[in-house]
């Protein structure tokens, strides 16, 4: 896993935690969150060391085309060099290190197309490939500068999964598959790399990058933060873990009422399935800023009361909403994947790739986040999210990053609610009074999950057995 932080004793007593492990109750430790010692130490022990998303391949779609990707103190530029072919490089110019492609801090990634890189403070340049093609009076280095792996830029490894574009700094690091494990055979089949960008928004808000990211991974908070949805059905969650990596979906409290959809996307709410199935499709679509769902999902399901007579049980209702709509996105062009619903039922409903990016996948769609942090600061992140969908061919729309205040004007209702938790929980997590974490055994093991592997990394802060 590439871990060594020369920490052994803590590695040992973390490696302990099984997966099974992560059932019981545990408990972590807020450092995590709150101590800028800890976001320092993270600037070497965990983003130079992991596979990260850094944007996807319709940001850069011609040669010579590129885009910034930067975290914590690092800025990385990736390039397409060729139809098929990425490179990325350390943003720094060898000479004397000033920044190649400047990246203020109020621009989400800087975008653009070159057929070299010149330096704006001597003039060094440099071609796709990294390598030194001028020097100003390079002999008055009297040859020191002959050996080209001087001069070039610094390489990073880069590789693609699902239409995102990944960076690893770490030259000695596992291949991006071996990273996500078991997620590339549980998501392919979604193929995501068919799939365009609908809208993406960025804030930098106040809480720490963790703080962010946790708010998205577990479904416990629906009924306290997003009550408005339990008039449509209950949210009780699983969640478990790949890897490094987890997975939540929807559970039953009741084991008998478990049914095939019980994992899925796709629910119908409370009462007539033909109705309910409706309401709560809608209501997820127009309070999430049109993103977890598709608008043709949202009509089809909105005819499912006069296509269907009254009585027809659940399962039969959500086959016919799943087949309707499938043959309206082929009549506008857009082509469904083949996902069996055993495929289906094994995606659940929302994925934490470690450690920072999300995806709550549908057949069509995904709603993703990535959280990063902002500056030194352990109290600030940028969170970003973005919606993905297919489109008929031709009819992708354009999309920049867009700054957006953290409102629900801007980002919809459902995700001002998330907002409005992330900045009190980093502000409560530093109270004298809290006496540690006590996540959800069964609905929150993303979480607990995403602190055991931190933990490898960093060498502090695993979740631990609570006694009882
Ligand atoms: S710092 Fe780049 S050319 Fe001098
Ligand atoms: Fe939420």
């Amino acid at each position: 896993m590439g871990v060594d932080n020369g920490n052994k004793s803590l590695l040992e007593n973390v490696v302990e935690l099984t997966d099974e492990d992560l059932g019981e109750p545990l408990t972590y430790p807020v450092d995590a969150f709150v101590s800028r010692e800890y976001a320092e130490k993270e600037k070497d022990l965990l983003w130079p060391k992991v596979w990260q998303m850094a944007g996807r391949l319709e940001d850069i779609t011609e040669v010579g085309s590129f885009l910034t990707y930067n975290v914590a103190d690092d800025s990385i530029i990736v390039i397409r060099t060729g139809e098929q072919e990425l490179k990325a490089y350390h943003n720094v110019c060898p000479h004397r290190g000033r920044q190649l492609v400047n990246t203020p801090d109020d621009v989400n990634s800087v975008t653009g197309r070159k057929k070299n890189f010149v330096c704006g403070f001597h003039g060094w340049t440099f071609d796709l490939d990294g390598q030194n093609t001028y020097i100003l009076d390079k002999q008055d280095w009297k040859g020191a500068l002959e050996d080209k792996k001087r001069i070039c830029l610094s390489e990073v490894k880069v590789d693609t999964w699902g239409g995102w574009i990944y960076i690893n700094m770490d030259p000695d690091c596992e291949p991006l598959l071996d990273f996500l494990g078991e997620v590339d055979r549980i998501l392919s089949p979604f193929q995501f790399e068919k799939m365009r960008y609908k809208w993406r928004q960025w804030a930098i808000y106040p809480c720490n990058w963790k703080t962010a990211i946790e708010a998205f991974m577990e479904p416990y908070h629906v009924s306290g933060t997003h009550s408005q949805l339990l008039k449509y059905g209950q949210f009780y969650a699983y969640s478990k873990p790949y890897g490094l990596h987890g997975v939540s979906g929807f559970d039953e409290r009741d084991k008998s009422q478990k049914t095939k959809q019980s994992t899925s996307v796709t629910r119908a709410g409370l009462g007539d399935p033909r109705i309910s199935t409706y309401e709560l499709a809608r209501e997820n679509y127009e309070t999430v800023n049109y993103a977890a769902s598709t608008e043709t999902l949202v009509n089809a399901a909105k005819r499912l009361k006069d296509e269907l007579p009254e009585g027809t049980p659940v399962q039969d209702v959500m086959a016919h909403w799943m087949k309707s709509a499938k043959a309206d996105d082929a009549a506008r062009g857009v082509e469904w994947p083949e996902i069996t619903p055993e495929q289906q039922s094994e995606a659940g409903l929302a994925w934490s790739l470690f450690p920072n990016q999300t995806i709550l996948q549908g057949v069509t769609f995904a709603l993703c986040y990535r959280v990063r942090p902002y500056g030194d600061d352990p109290n600030k992140c940028i969170f970003e999210s973005y919606a993905l969908e297919r489109f008929p061919e031709g009819e992708e729309p354009k999309t920049e990053w867009v700054y957006a205040e953290p409102n629900a004007e801007k980002w919809g209702m459902v995700l001002a609610q998330d907002f409005d938790n992330m900045e009190w929980v980093q502000k409560g997590m530093k109270s004298r009074g809290f006496r540690g974490t006590l996540p959800n055994p069964h609905q929150e093991q993303k979480i607990t999950n995403f602190h055991r592997h931190l933990g490898r990394y960093m060498g502090v802060g695993a979740p631990k057995k609570i006694d009882y």
